[in-house]
């Protein structure tokens, strides 16, 4: 019985966020529209799309459940939103939603403050990525990105990304025990929202997180600070030259990074994620699904980079990464999909059969 009303509880939560996200998207289109006179660009979504996109919610909303049900992790995980920052960050969303569409009707897609060192970024970086304002160079972006990353996925972003900790889950109960903690790097941890569920689903792991926004790393520092227990190590740095030594984490995740990388820069962090694994270590991907994925989603596919500034994601869509992996030395390479998102869990062997520096770039 009380299963069954956590189940609902979760769902109605679910629901309300989708509805919510739907109901402000259509809001902020129409008076986008009205205010700029012009239209900003329309997914027109037949019905038939809709449906499937419904459908594949409501899957991942009763994987998400089960993987609790079973005690991956707790049920707590699928209501962990901070209801006190809500009303403020909506609002600071609509207020910086003019800007926003500014931006967008001007195609200005490099636009920072004057104060901001650009040589300290690689240039690919230097993006208003989702046309935010400072892209993610800012407190401002930092303290918005997660109410408009769930908006964007009506609600779902939180259960996509806990779609990582059940093959992480595996890994860290599967390692024969030591006296040493199992170390776990999140590489492009953002404000530290995969980090927070990770910290809660393997307690006992050491965690680390890299991103090159300082920003979000203040962000991530100060959500990250009030869970109990070992804080997790939060460095900046890019994850194309990883500052950690050769064979050291268990297991490597990254969530919703690759899509706004060139291909160059994919295959360059694919092969310091490799570095960096121990033999028998894990690399865990979690993205966007890809165009041969789900061919029905196409509309919405290729409206996405149109409309939220996303360069790279249409080389993204066609890119290869079970082949990128594979050039690696990476084996054991299992993929998944689930509602908008792709994972990836690939091995690196015991006998690190590394092609090294040699290793074919495919970009
Ligand atoms: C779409 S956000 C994803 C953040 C977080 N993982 C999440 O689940 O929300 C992309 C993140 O990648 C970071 N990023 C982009 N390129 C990077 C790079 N080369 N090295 C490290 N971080 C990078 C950005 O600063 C941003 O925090």
């Amino acid at each position: 019985m009380a299963d069954l009303l956590t189940k609902l509880a979760y769902q109605t939560l679910q629901r309300g966020k989708s509805y919510f996200s739907l109901t402000h998207k259509a809001l902020s289109y129409r008076l986008s529209s009205l205010l700029l006179e012009s239209k900003t660009s329309d997914a027109s979504i037949s019905r038939e799309v809709l449906h499937e996109i419904q459908q594949q919610f409501e899957q991942l909303l009763e994987v998400d459940w089960q993987d609790a049900k079973q005690g991956i992790y707790a049920t707590d995980l699928l209501f962990q939103q901070d209801w006190q920052q809500f009303l403020p960050s909506y609002a600071n969303v609509w207020l910086d939603l003019p800007r926003t569409w500014q931006r967008q009707h001007n195609k200005e897609y490099q636009v920072f403050s004057t104060d901001l060192d650009r040589s300290k970024y690689p240039q690919y970086y230097l993006q208003n990525f989702h046309y935010q304002t400072d892209g993610y160079l800012s407190d401002r972006s930092a303290d918005l990105y997660d109410l408009q990353v769930d908006i964007l996925f009506n609600g779902g972003a939180d259960a996509m990304r806990r779609r990582i900790l059940a093959p992480l889950k595996a890994v860290v109960m599967g390692w024969p025990r030591t006296a040493q903690p199992v170390k776990i790097l999140d590489v492009a941890c953002g404000t530290g929202r995969t980090l927070e569920f990770i910290h809660h689903t393997c307690p006992q792991a050491s965690l680390y997180g890299i991103d090159l926004s300082s920003y979000y790393l203040r962000k991530a520092n100060q959500s990250l600070s009030n869970i109990p227990g070992e804080l997790p190590q939060l460095i900046q740095g890019n994850g194309e030259e990883l500052p950690y030594v050769d064979n050291y984490f268990h297991v490597v995740t990254s969530t919703f990074l690759f899509h706004e990388l060139p291909p160059k820069a994919r295959q360059r962090v694919l092969a310091e994620c490799w570095r960096v694994l121990k033999p028998e270590g894990t690399l865990i991907l979690c993205d966007s699904i890809q165009a041969e994925d789900n061919p029905r989603l196409d509309p919405i596919l290729s409206w996405f980079p149109r409309s939220f500034h996303e360069p790279y994601y249409n080389n993204y869509l066609k890119d290869n990464l079970e082949r990128r992996l594979e050039s690696i030395g990476f084996t054991e390479n299992e993929t998944r999909v689930y509602y908008m998102s792709k994972y990836w869990v690939a091995k690196k062997p015991r006998n690190d059969r590394s092609n090294g520096d040699e290793f074919k770039c495919v970009i």
